[in-house]
């Protein structure tokens, strides 16, 4: 029995149908939370419920596309309703529409945006109203992606998004202390229809479906495992023992747990009431160049 438990807490999974939400939302209610359930699709919500109450936990869905404000008060409501509080929530809900640059529409840009983006602006508004009013804390997790941190060819709309809501969970770290609600940011990478569609992880996510074994340098260098293996940092957070952790961004997958810094100065130069083009150009060949940054999976 861990020393780390949900008992009598109540818990917000968005997009918690399938992969990397599902497995929260059930690791969740293993550790004795009440989740609600939300996914657009509404087979699988349904399912995931029946799945935690057959385990003998508590669940309810809520069927309905995060980025509007009323499905945020939809979420925060049901929780209320239904178990008469909210201790946490995790915006995980998401989708892809890859296209580089040059090849990617308005609707691309903008469904990512408001999936992710305002998907968790409105529901973490609506659930740091709500637990401020509890006035007992709270824990808000927001889900960002290796393609926020470092850039990802093919996902402008993505990585910008997952940039984003690194960034929203550092400020709303500041914003919330005095409440008692934490704001982290998990940078998860799992076995998913999501990372199905990378080529190089295709015939992997295929061996995986099929019930194999996901090798050691996947899970060790690839930091690629099951939803499963994510679950048990969200749990953490969502928990009384990260009372103290807020404002950070954790990336979990498979073997690995990482810690990420915020983006940090590398080097500094002066130059005496201010700088040229050919001053910039002199320093960034004899003093930065040395240091600067690569973009793309690390
Ligand atoms: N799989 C990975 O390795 C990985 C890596 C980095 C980040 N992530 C992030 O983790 C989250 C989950 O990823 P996944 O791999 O489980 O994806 P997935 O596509 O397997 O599952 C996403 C779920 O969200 C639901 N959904 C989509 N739009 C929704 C909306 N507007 N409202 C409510 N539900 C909606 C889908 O129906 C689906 O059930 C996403 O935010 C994703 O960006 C995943």
């Amino acid at each position: 029995m861990s020393a780390v438990t949900l008992d009598g807490r109540v818990a917000i999974v968005t997009g918690a149908g399938r992969s990397l939400g599902r497995a929260y939302a059930i690791a969740l209610a293993a550790a004795g939370a009440a989740v609600v359930v939300n996914d657009v699709d509404a087979d699988s919500a349904n399912a995931v419920v029946a799945e935690i109450e057959e385990a003998g936990g508590r669940a309810t869905a809520v069927v309905a596309p995060v980025g509007p404000a009323e499905t945020a008060d939809a979420l925060v409501a049901a929780a209320i309703d239904s178990y008469g509080r909210l201790d946490a929530l995790i915006a995980n809900a998401g989708v892809l529409r890859d296209r580089v640059l040059w090849k990617m529409g308005d609707d691309d840009f903008d469904l990512v945006v408001d999936t992710h983006l305002r998907g968790s602006f409105t529901c973490g508004r609506a659930a740091a109203v709500a637990m401020k009013e509890q006035g007992e804390g709270g824990r808000i997790v927001l889900i960002g992606s290796p393609a926020g941190q470092f850039g990802s060819f093919g996902q402008t709309n993505y990585a910008a998004v997952k940039a984003g809501l690194v960034a929203m969970a550092r400020t709303w770290s500041l914003e919330l202390a005095r409440a008692g609600i934490t704001a982290n940011a998990v940078v998860p990478t799992a076995l998913s229809p999501m990372t199905a569609t990378i080529p190089a992880y295709t015939e992997l996510y295929e061996r995986f479906v099929a019930g194999e074994e996901i090798p050691h340098e996947f899970r060790h260098d690839h930091a690629l495992g099951s939803p499963e293996d994510v679950a048990p940092l969200i749990v953490w957070l969502a928990s009384e023992a990260s009372a103290d952790v807020t404002g950070q961004a954790i990336g979990i997958g498979g073997d690995r747990l990482t810690l990420y810094a915020h983006p940090t100065a590398l080097d500094t130069a002066y130059h005496d009431g201010g700088w040229t083009p050919d001053a910039i150009d002199e320093t960034w060949r004899a003093q930065f160049a040395d240091n600067a940054q690569i973009s793309g999976p690390q």
